[in-house]
């Protein structure tokens, strides 16, 4: 999948360069390209922000370097353009699976300031996504976010593709609690049915957990 990142921030992302998503990268499952929209201002001080119209507080990114930015990795508009924004659709696994599932291209706008002019959203952008109920100094981490959240879904780059189907959220549950070596730990011991090896038993209190910790933790999930 080429996932192509548009940022006044470039440094902020070598954090793809490691762990799953570094190695997905080597291996050319996953092809991450992050674009500079300085270059792209016209302005003589490269810059790309104003007042905004009306008053109020802050900058607002002008049109022009991120039309042109947008445009010239896109000009014929293949891909699916997100604009990470805290109004935009709240991320959450179906979101993510669709955006892996429906295409091969992804191109991320990240805002600064108070936001971009309107218009870019109106010509270039296909959705708004926002990561969670607050506001962020910028669209970096979230792309990020999204970044890897997608990453997951792009066959090869778990080892195991499992892993998606059994974690918090696929079922509509959290999930259950995860033990490993020693069996026992600060006098602590993995529960019995874990060691024993009855693998309907497991499954049947693995079930338990995730219910018991969905309504400690998340009793909303459990309405829907
Ligand atoms: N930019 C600023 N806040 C954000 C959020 N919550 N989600 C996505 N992008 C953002």
């Amino acid at each position: 999948m080429r996932i192509d990142i548009l940022t006044l921030f470039p440094e902020m992302f070598e954090a793809l360069n490691s762990s799953i998503i570094g190695k997905a990268q080597e291996s050319g499952l996953l092809d991450i390209r992050i674009t500079d929209i300085r270059p792209f201002s016209k302005d003589k001080h490269k810059k790309c922000d104003d007042y905004p119209f009306g008053g109020g507080a802050g900058m607002v990114m002008t049109p022009q370097p991120l039309y042109d930015c947008i445009n010239s990795i896109d000009p014929e508009h293949k891909a699916k353009r997100v604009y990470m924004s805290p109004k935009g659709k709240i991320l959450k696994t179906a979101l993510v699976a669709d955006i892996a599932k429906s295409t091969d291209w992804l191109v991320i706008l990240c805002g600064h300031y108070e936001g971009v002019d309107q218009r870019v959203l109106d010509l270039c952008i296909d959705e708004e996504i926002s990561i969670g109920d607050y506001v962020l100094t910028g669209g970096e981490l979230a792309a990020m976010v999204v970044v890897d959240a997608v990453a997951r879904y792009v066959p090869k780059v778990l080892h195991c593709e499992t892993s998606t189907d059994e974690e918090s959220f696929s079922q509509g549950l959290l999930e259950y609690p995860q033990y490993t070596r020693p069996a026992v730990f600060m006098g602590l011991s993995v529960p019995d049915v874990l060691l024993k090896g009855n693998h309907a038993d497991i499954v049947d209190w693995r079930n338990e957990e995730a219910i018991k910790i969905t309504v400690k933790n998340r009793p909303d999930l459990l309405e829907d």
